[in-house]
């Protein structure tokens, strides 16, 4: 009588053999699978960090511009696109708290307000946010922190802190 292994040898020959059978059919299956199978975002919209999950349309309302939204506060609303911010310059009082919200109309960009630790990086139509408190009267430089090609080093702007009276 024939002694058999636990497991049996053969058997485990055969549930080898088509486990690489299967993964043989999956590397094929891949092949024929494009690229962006995975990826089906509507890049039409855009994702709000700190919206509720998922993606949200962009709407007209972020139109670029500079807002006091209370006292000592502002919002501001600031476009990157090739190469440039709009816009690429505005005055706040000493003291302000200034919420960034930085949206790329075109292709990528980053945006970094030197000095501080933000830093900000947007796809096309991305919006990120960010807020920072202007203790200090000068000038703040913000520059776009991600190559975004030819025009990518002469893209910046700055915000001006005025001490007050002027
Ligand atoms: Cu825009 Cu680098």
């Amino acid at each position: 009588m024939k002694k058999r292994g636990l497991p049996g040898l053969e058997a485990m020959y055969v549930v080898a053999t088509l486990l690489m059978g299967l993964a043989a059919l999956f590397v094929v299956a891949m092949m024929f699978i494009p690229p962006d199978w995975f990826d089906r975002r509507d890049l039409s919209q855009a994702y709000v960090p700190g919206a509720t999950a998922g993606w949200t349309p962009a709407v007209p309302r972020d139109q670029p511009g500079v807002r006091e939204i209370a006292a000592g506060e502002y919002e501001a609303v600031i476009h990157a696109a090739n190469w440039e911010f709009t816009p690429n310059e505005f005055r706040v009082p000493i003291g302000s708290r200034v919420t960034f919200k930085v949206r790329s109309i075109q292709d990528f960009h980053g945006m970094a307000l030197v000095g501080t630790d933000i830093a900000l990086s947007l796809l096309q139509n991305d919006i990120a946010e960010a807020s920072y408190t202007f203790d200090d009267p000068g000038e703040y430089l913000f520059v776009c922190s991600d190559y975004c090609g030819s025009g990518h080093a002469s893209m910046s702007g700055k915000v001006i802190v005025q001490s007050g009276g002027s």
